[in-house]
């Protein structure tokens, strides 16, 4: 009697073994639905969320070859030369050196990181909600991913279209070491609205605002400097 009962788990166990074998090995040949095909994506860098699939040569190739295609469009080379000439006005103040660590945040597509690689910033990191590699991470500007104090200088045109502006701009405040800069631009405004991005600031004192062209548009820049802690 014992005998068939350990027969019988035996048989059962070996049964287990089979079946656990036989779905690993459907597992294992099924292609993940979270791959693409390779050729499909027209922008592979929305798709959310990233699978180890992402990391192939080939999709390496055509990210590549998608932001030859787009540096080299007209839009795009006279975007970033103004955002050249914008950061050089930046460099005058005395704020941006070749060593100065900067973030863009809200950056976009990248215009403003490449723009500053172009003048010769050495370490400028650009996050937006969408990545756009490899000028720009996937970051959420309300919670960025870095350590308190780690930047000389944050840079945002998009502040205004922040849906929570005040943690916005406190999450840009904590990034930034004391004594470094916050640059913003936004449409451009008077008095009463740059006063009010300001007191969005709790850690930084009001420098100046004046309004320049930026892109094409009509923008006003205020300039916020870190207090020491
Ligand atoms: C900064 O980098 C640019 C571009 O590489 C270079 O032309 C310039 O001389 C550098 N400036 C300094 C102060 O090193
Ligand atoms: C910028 O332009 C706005 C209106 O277009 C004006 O009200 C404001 O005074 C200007 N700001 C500066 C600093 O010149």
């Amino acid at each position: 009697m014992e005998r068939h009962v350990r027969l019988f788990l035996n048989r059962l166990s070996l049964a287990s073994v089979a079946i656990a074998t036989f779905i690993l090995l459907l597992l294992f040949l099924q292609t993940p639905e979270t791959c693409v095909p390779p050729n499909s994506p027209s922008k592979p860098h929305l798709r959310f969320p990233k699978s180890s699939c992402d990391s192939s040569p080939r999709e390496l190739v055509s990210v590549d070859k998608k932001n030859k295609r787009l540096w080299s469009t007209k839009d795009w080379q006279k975007k970033v030369s103004s955002f050249v000439q914008f950061f050089h006005t930046i460099r005058d103040l005395g704020l941006l050196h070749n060593h100065t660590k900067v973030v863009c945040i809200s950056a976009g597509a990248g215009h403003e990181v490449m723009a500053l690689s172009q003048i010769g910033v050495l370490d400028v990191t650009g996050v937006e909600l969408v990545d756009s590699p490899p000028l720009v991470s996937r970051a959420d500007p309300h919670n960025l991913p870095f350590f308190d104090h780690v930047f000389d200088l944050a840079f945002t045109p998009h502040l205004a279209e922040a849906l929570f502006p005040s943690q916005f701009v406190s999450e840009m405040e904590r990034a930034v070491r004391p004594n470094g800069a916050c640059v913003i631009v936004v449409e451009e405004c008077g008095d009463a609205e740059v006063g009010e991005i300001v007191g969005l600031f709790t850690k930084s004192r009001f420098v100046n605002s004046i309004n320049v062209t930026l892109t094409g548009l009509k923008m006003t820049r205020i300039l916020m400097k870190r207090i020491s802690r």
